[in-house]
């Protein structure tokens, strides 16, 4: 048995040796500039149109259930056909089964309106007593689901991030949010 460990350990040691030996690689870093075109308004500046869409998004802050974060999260999507849909934050004791709003409000535009593109998706939050300074900004797997559902419709989704220092407006939706996407191409569909 010590034998064999020992002839395990010596050929490890060539391994290394021998990797060592392999010529060095220089790596050229290469940078990729990603750029996100946004408008800043104010909620005044707001069209109407838009300013109803980030007030319900406002409101179903109330809906939320974050007993954990105490993050209050709302999200109403503007269909295709005038209908609004909305989504909240869900918590759950057991964290990850939680639930974004973003995510929430659009599986449940997908699930009950199949038919209907999302044109526009506002985004606000309630925290400490108050909504946040800064315009909310959705988390990564939220920007994943709204590709997707810009790409089963085949329109880009106006995003609008609440804040109130002021409001971005989004146009260009998913793909200004994500940098070197995922998408059903990367599967080969
Ligand atoms: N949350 C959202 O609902 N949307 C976001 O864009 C960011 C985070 C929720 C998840 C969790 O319930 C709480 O906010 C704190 O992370």
């Amino acid at each position: 048995v010590i034998g064999i460990a020992n002839l395990s350990i010596q050929s490890n040691i060539i391994t290394n040796f021998c990797l060592y030996l392999q010529p060095y690689k220089a790596y050229v870093m290469q940078h990729l500039t990603h750029i996100c075109h946004y408008q800043l308004c104010s909620y005044e500046e707001l069209t109407e149109q838009d300013r109803n869409l980030v007030d319900i998004a406002k409101s179903a802050t109330r809906q939320s259930y974050a007993p954990y974060s105490r993050f209050h999260v709302g999200a109403a999507a503007l269909l295709d056909d005038g209908t609004v849909v909305v989504g909240t934050n869900q918590e759950n004791a057991a964290y990850p089964s939680g639930m974004c709003a973003e995510r929430i409000a659009l599986f449940h535009a997908n699930s009950c309106y199949p038919r209907q593109a999302v044109i526009s998706l506002a985004i606000a939050a309630y925290h400490d007593g108050k909504f946040t300074s800064n315009p909310i900004s959705p988390c990564g797997a939220c920007r994943q689901v709204m590709l997707e559902t810009e790409q089963r419709y085949g329109m880009p989704i106006r995003v609008l991030l609440f804040g109130v220092s002021g409001t971005y407006i989004i146009e260009g939706g998913a793909h200004e949010l994500l940098p070197l996407t995922f998408d059903a191409s990367s599967l080969g569909k």
